[in-house]
C-alpha cells in the first residue's frame, strides 16, 4: 500500500490521470474500473484534458462503474449511468457499448449481478479500479460489515450514505435505500487500484481504513491487503494519519523509475 500525500485534489488527480494514462497507451484493450461522487471529479476532468489535448485515446477502452442506484433511470439526473456521461464519457472516445454501469432497472437483479460479475470476467478482469471511500469506511457501495468475500449485489445503503448523498438530491427522502455494487472480492481482483480521498471529513476514516486492523466493519481496511494499491489524499485527508510523515518521506525518496 502506498500513500501519497499531495497539498491538494488536483495535484492527486494529475498523478492519479498520468497513471491511468500510461496504462491505457501501453496495453491496448485496458479495462478501467470506475467510481462516481465527487471525489474522482477533478481526476475525469484531468483524463478529458490529456484526452483533448490528443494524449489519451480511450478507443480501446473499456470500464465498469462501481455501482448504481436501484430504481433510477440511467437518464436520472442522480444516476451513475447519468454521473458517468456527464463527467467522463460525454467529452472522450470511449465506445459506448464499451462502458458498463450495472442496470438500476434490472427486473432480476441477481442475474444481473451475475451476467456484471461475468462480463468483467469474459474482458480480462479489471486492469484498474478507481476508487472514492465513504465515511464510514464504504468502497464502491459495500457498507460496514459487508462480507470481505462479496461478488456484485444489491445492498442497503446506510443512514450515513444516504445522508451523505443527500447533497444530490432535492430531499433526503428521495436517495434511493438499495444499490447494486460490486462487491469487496471483486474489488480486490482488480490488479491495481487507486483510490482517493480528499478534506478533513475523510481524516478519520482514511486513517482507520490504511492504520486501523482489517476489518468488515471498515470495507476499506481489505486493501491493506491487495498488492497494489495507491491511496491519494490530500494534507487535510492525511490529518488523523499517525505515519503521515513517514508517508512523505517514501514518497519523496523514490526512485525516478518509480515516479509517475
Ligand atoms: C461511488 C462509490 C462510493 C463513493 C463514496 C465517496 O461510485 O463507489 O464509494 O466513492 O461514497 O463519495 P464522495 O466522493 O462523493 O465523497
Amino acid at each position: 500500500m502506498e500513500v501519497i500525500i499531495q497539498p491538494s485534489p488536483a495535484d492527486c488527480a494529475a498523478m492519479g490521470a498520468r497513471i491511468i494514462g500510461k496504462l491505457v497507451e501501453q496495453k491496448a484493450g485496458a479495462v478501467l474500473g470506475l467510481a462516481t461522487g465527487s471525489t474522482p471529479i477533478p481526476l475525469y476532468g484531468e483524463l478529458v484534458r490529456l484526452h483533448r489535448d490528443g494524449q489519451l485515446d480511450f478507443s480501446g477502452v473499456t470500464s465498469f462503474n462501481l455501482d448504481e442506484y436501484i430504481g433510477l433511470p440511467g437518464d436520472h439526473p442522480c444516476s451513475y449511468r447519468y454521473f458517468m456521461q456527464q463527467e467522463l464519457f460525454k467529452d472522450i472516445n470511449i465506445k459506448p457499448d464499451r462502458t458498463h454501469v450495472p442496470d438500476g432497472l434490472a427486473d432480476d437483479v441477481d442475474g444481473h449481478c451475475k451476467a456484471y460479475e461475468q462480463a468483467i470476467l469474459d474482458c480480462g478482469g479489471i486492469d484498474l479500479q478507481v476508487l472514492g471511500l465513504g465515511t464510514d469506511g464504504h468502497i464502491g457501495f459495500n457498507e460496514p460489515g459487508s462480507s470481505l468475500g462479496s461478488r456484485t449485489r444489491i445492498k442497503t445503503l446506510t443512514g450515513k450514505t444516504r445522508e451523505d448523498n443527500a447533497r444530490f438530491f432535492e430531499r433526503i427522502d428521495e436517495v434511493p435505500r438499495h444499490c447494486i455494487t460490486m462487491g469487496v472480492a471483486t474489488i480486490m481482483d482488480c490488479r491495481q487500484i487507486l483510490l482517493f480521498a480528499f478534506g478533513e471529513g475523510k481524516a478519520e476514516i482514511i486513517a482507520e481504513a490504511i492504520e486501523g486492523p482489517v476489518s468488515a466493519m471498515v470495507p476499506a481496511s481489505v486493501l491493506q491487503m491487495h498488492p497494489d494499491v495507491k491511496i491519494f489524499i490530500d494534507d487535510a485527508a492525511a490529518s488523523c494519519l499517525k505515519q503521515r510523515d513517514y508517508y512523505k518521506e517514501v514518497f519523496a525518496g523514490k526512485p525516478s523509475w518509480q515516479s509517475f
